[in-house]
């Protein structure tokens, strides 16, 4: 079969070949492993050959350090084109003020966002006493006492184990160093942020930056009263869209959810829902734009040119009326698949979804871990990852919960009857399989049996869906 498609990535895989083969293997085969395998890892989709290509050439060979037409380079205009480009569809896309589309990932966007906000309201205000204009202006006494300060500052976010993630103040991330972070959780009962606990604990910590946003967590939360709650204690308030950038772009969360005319600062992936080229993005008001905009060189070098291309095409295909219909499906879908797992038995945590994750609690519903559920449902042919759910008894390395996410799956054409085939797909799994007793007798977290026959008979049922729904029905590596 010769499409574009087709003829693009064969001849650049037979390139790549003469330079380094096993690469090129390496690159068709991930093709290979992907089609074999029904992807729900919520963080994850397949960006269209358009994305991909855009990323594949010279732009990469371009240093560009500063901001279009304020570069540190001689010969950025193409550069400069590409980033205005991808970051006007950026602004239109999500009616921002102001988009920075640099950062080379989401830990990069929330990097910029958490120094563009020190920078406005620790280092400025310092620099406005002292009637200095930079900081190399400072005496090394005044430098000494704002460094100090600049480490010191207060952040609100969601515990990990409510769905939050680790750039949020953790301490193995570099925000949980720099920041003395506190958390919120959900309401025990409901699974559901609390927003009069939230208030409560905002009015008596008082952070310098409320962080909404989240990983693993089933529900929209509402941005307007959270500005609300960061307003009353003088806080920036900062969203990390990074999950649900997509639902935002085609506008299925809109009003109270969306939460781009509410937050001061909002930092995205490009590469989830948003189903763009790996990266990273930031928007703000104008007040934040002049900080957000020195992110290299505060935390970042060059920028990558050939993936802000790609930022740029994707941006671009979320502005068609067919996103909008894609980011509709994604929650019908994920709510297929709650429904579906719930009528077969196994529990969802918060009860249901209203995004594009589905979070399970495995070991309340079949005595599974996490970590044993994983490699279960890997074994007919679903790939999902394990992760905590609130107050998980089995901490977060065995975790009790699965978290799924409909993305992947919706862009390959899968509709509410598709979820439902899968549901019991996994329902299957999970219900075949028992966890190994140990040599004392416990039951052991992370090895289980699970009948050769059950997994095969999932892993077909799996392939045969993926063979109605191809993965990249345009690419033909083989013929
Ligand atoms: C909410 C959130 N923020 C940030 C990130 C980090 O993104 P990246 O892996 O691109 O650095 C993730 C990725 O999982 C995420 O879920």
């Amino acid at each position: 079969m010769s499409t574009p498609e087709t003829d693009a990535f064969r001849s650049a895989l037979s390139v790549v070949e003469q330079s380094e083969p096993r690469i090129a293997a390496a690159i068709a085969g991930e093709l290979e492993n992907q089609r074999r395998q029904l992807k729900l890892i919520a963080s994850e989709n397949y960006a269209s050959p358009a994305v991909l290509l855009a990323m594949g050439n010279w732009l990469s060979d371009k240093y560009a350090e500063g901001t279009p037409g304020h570069r540190f380079y001689a010969g950025c205009e193409v550069v400069d084109e590409v980033e205005r480009i991808a970051a006007e569809h950026a602004r239109e896309l999500f009616g921002a003020d102001h988009a920075y589309v640099q950062p080379h990932s989401g830990i990069d966007a929330n990097l910029v966002a958490f120094w563009a906000i020190l920078a406005k309201r620790v280092e400025a205000p310092r620099l406005d006493e002292l009637g200095l204009k930079h900081v190399n202006d400072l005496s090394d006494a005044d430098w000494e006492t704002l460094r100090r300060d600049l480490g010191n500052q207060r952040l609100l976010g969601l515990s990990l184990d409510a769905g939050g993630h680790l750039t949020h103040g953790f301490r193995p991330n570099i925000s949980g160093k720099m920041f003395d972070q506190r958390s919120y959780g959900v309401d025990a009962e409901t699974g559901r942020l609390d927003y009069d606990a939230i208030r409560a604990q905002a009015q008596e910590f008082r952070p310098l930056i409320l962080v909404a946003g989240y990983s693993a967590y089933p529900r929209n939360p509402n941005f307007r009263i959270l500005r609300e709650i960061a307003d009353e204690v003088g806080a920036t308030f900062m969203v990390d869209m990074a999950h649900f950038a997509g639902l935002v772009a085609g506008k299925v969360l809109t009003g109270d959810f969306d939460p781009v005319p509410h937050a001061h600062v909002v930092t995205s992936t490009t590469h989830k829902s948003l189903r763009g080229p790996r990266g990273g993005l930031v928007l703000c008001t104008e007040e934040y734009a002049e900080f957000v905009d020195k992110g290299c060189p505060m935390v970042l070098g060059g920028p990558m040119g050939h993936v802000m291309a790609a930022k740029a095409v994707a941006f671009a295909e979320a502005r068609r009326p067919e996103f909008a219909d894609y980011a509709q499906q994604i929650v019908a879908n994920s709510q297929a698949l709650a429904d579906g797992l719930m009528k077969r038995d196994i529990t969802v945590a918060s009860g249901g979804t209203d995004n594009h994750i589905v979070l399970l609690d495995v070991f309340s519903s079949v005595g599974l871990t996490g970590r044993q559920s994983e490699s279960v449902l890997l074994d007919g042919g679903v790939v999902t990852n394990r992760n905590s759910i609130p107050n998980d008894p089995n901490g977060a390395w065995y975790a009790s919960g699965i978290r799924m996410g409909t993305p992947a799956l919706t862009t390959l054409g899968m509709g509410p009857a598709e979820m439902d085939d899968v549901a019991d797909i996994i329902a299957g799994l999970l219900k075949a399989a028992e966890p190994t007793l140990t040599k004392s007798g416990d039951q052991s977290k992370a090895k289980y049996t699970l009948d050769d026959a059950v997994a095969a008979d999932a892993r077909q049922r799996s392939a045969d869906l993926l063979a109605r729904f191809r993965l990249y029905p345009q690419v033909d590596l083989d013929g």
